[in-house]
C-alpha cells in the first residue's frame, strides 16, 4: 500500500510543487489547511484551526510521514511586535500540536521533516561560509529558526526521525521571491539593493523538492541540511542578471540602505544582509542539484 505524506502548508508555493513530486513518486498526499477544501482523487484535505488549537486528529493518525511547511510569510508585512509573534507561533505551535497527538496516541511516524531557513545563521554579510555546524544567531530570524528547530527536536525525543531543511531563497515560476521582485525588473526599474554585496543563497523549487523527497525516502537522513546553491550569488549579481534577461542593463542607482530601512523597517535586514551558505552536507548524501546556473534558473522561472 502507498505510504501517506501529510503536508502542513501544502497549499502554499513549495507545498504545491512538493505535492506533485510526492504523487509522481507513488505516495498519497494529505494536507492540513486552515480552509475547507474539496478532496481530489489524489489529495485528502484535513482542517485545523491553530487559534482554537483544533486539528482533525485523523490527519496525523493516518500519516506515515509529516512535512511541516506552514507558517506566516516572513517578508509579507513589516515586523511589528505582533507580526513577529505570528511568524514564530505559526511555525512552532503546529509542531507542538502535532507532537501532543503523536504522544497521546503513541503514534510513530517514519519521519517528521520540517522547513527551516538559512536565516538561522543571522542577518549579516561576511565572507565566512556557514555550514550546519555554524552557531545560530540571536537576531529575530536566527532566534525564530532556533525555536522552530527546537520544536522539531522535541518530536525527535518521541523516537521519530527528524530532518530540518534550512532553505535559501526559493525560485519558482510566478512564486515566492521572484513574484515580488520580477515585475519591477520587467518594467525596467530593476535596482541593486544596498551595497549589493550581500549574498543571496538561492535554490530552484525543483531541487528543493528533491531534497524533501530524499528526506522522505532515505532513512539515514537526519538533522539539519542547508538547501541552497553555493555559487556566491550576491544581490548585485542577481539584480544585474535579472535585468539582462529582461533586455537591459541596470540604470537606476543602488537603493541606499537608509531608504530600505524607512520603507521596510527592521525587515530590511532580510534584503540588505546575506550570508554564504554551504550545501555540501546534502550533496554528500548523493543528491545532485539539477539547476545550478543562476541565469538558467531565472530563465526557467520567467514567462
Ligand atoms: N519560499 C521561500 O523562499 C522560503 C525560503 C526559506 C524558508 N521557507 C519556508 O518554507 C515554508 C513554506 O514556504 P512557502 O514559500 O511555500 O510558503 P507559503 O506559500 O506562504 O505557504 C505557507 C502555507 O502555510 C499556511 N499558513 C500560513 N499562515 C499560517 C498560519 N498562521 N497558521 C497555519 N498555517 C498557515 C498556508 O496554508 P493554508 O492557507 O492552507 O492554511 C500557506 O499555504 C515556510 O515555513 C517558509 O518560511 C520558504
Amino acid at each position: 500500500m502507498a505510504k501517506n505524506v501529510l503536508l502542513t502548508g501544502g497549499t502554499g508555493f513549495i507545498g504545491s510543487y512538493l505535492t506533485d513530486v510526492l504523487i509522481d513518486n507513488g505516495f498519497t498526499v494529505s494536507i492540513l489547511s486552515r480552509s475547507a477544501r474539496e478532496n481530489t482523487s489524489l489529495i485528502t484535505y484535513y482542517k485545523w484551526n491553530l487559534k482554537s488549537n483544533y486539528i482533525n486528529e485523523e490527519a496525523v493518525l493516518q500519516a506515515d510521514y509529516i512535512i511541516h511547511l506552514a507558517g506566516e510569510g516572513i517578508v509579507e508585512k513589516r515586523w511589528s511586535k505582533r507580526r513577529k509573534k505570528a511568524i514564530l507561533e505559526s511555525r512552532v505551535q503546529p509542531i507542538d500540536l502535532i507532537g501532543s497527538i503523536l504522544k497521546k496516541n503513541n503514534k510513530k511516524l517514519d519521519a517528521f521533516i520540517s522547513a527551516s531557513a538559512i536565516g538561522i545563521y543571522g542577518a549579516v554579510t561576511s565572507h565566512k561560509i556557514c555550514t550546519e555546524d555554524t552557531a545560530p544567531a540571536n537576531d529575530f530570524l536566527g532566534s525564530t529558526c532556533q525555536q522552530w528547530e527546537k520544536a522539531v527536536d522535541a518530536i525527535g525525543t518521541l523516537g521519530i526521525r527528524t530532518v530540518k531543511v534550512r532553505t535559501g531563497i526559493v525560485f519558482g515560476k510566478n512564486e515566492g521571491f521572484l513574484k515580488k521582485v520580477a515585475p519591477s525588473f520587467k518594467a525596467g526599474f530593476g535596482a541593486v539593493l544596498g551595497t549589493g554585496k550581500q549574498y543571496l543563497p538561492w535554490i530552484h523549487v525543483e531541487d528543493l523538492c528533491a531534497i524533501y523527497l530524499k528526506a522522505v525516502t532515505a532513512p539515514d537522513l537526519e538533522g539539519p541540511y542547508n538547501a541552497c546553491i553555493t555559487d556566491n550569488t550576491t544581490n548585485s549579481r542577481f539584480s544585474r542578471t535579472l535585468a539582462n534577461l529582461f533586455g537591459y542593463a541596470i540604470w537606476l542607482p543602488k537603493i541606499p540602505p537608509f531608504v530600505l530601512r524607512i520603507i521596510l523597517g527592521e525587515m530590511s535586514v532580510a534584503v540588505l544582509e546575506g550570508q554564504r551558505v554551504s550545501s555540501e552536507k546534502i550533496q554528500k548524501t548523493g543528491l545532485e542539484f539539477q539547476i545550478t546556473d543562476l541565469e538558467k534558473a531565472l530563465v526557467s522561472c520567467l514567462d
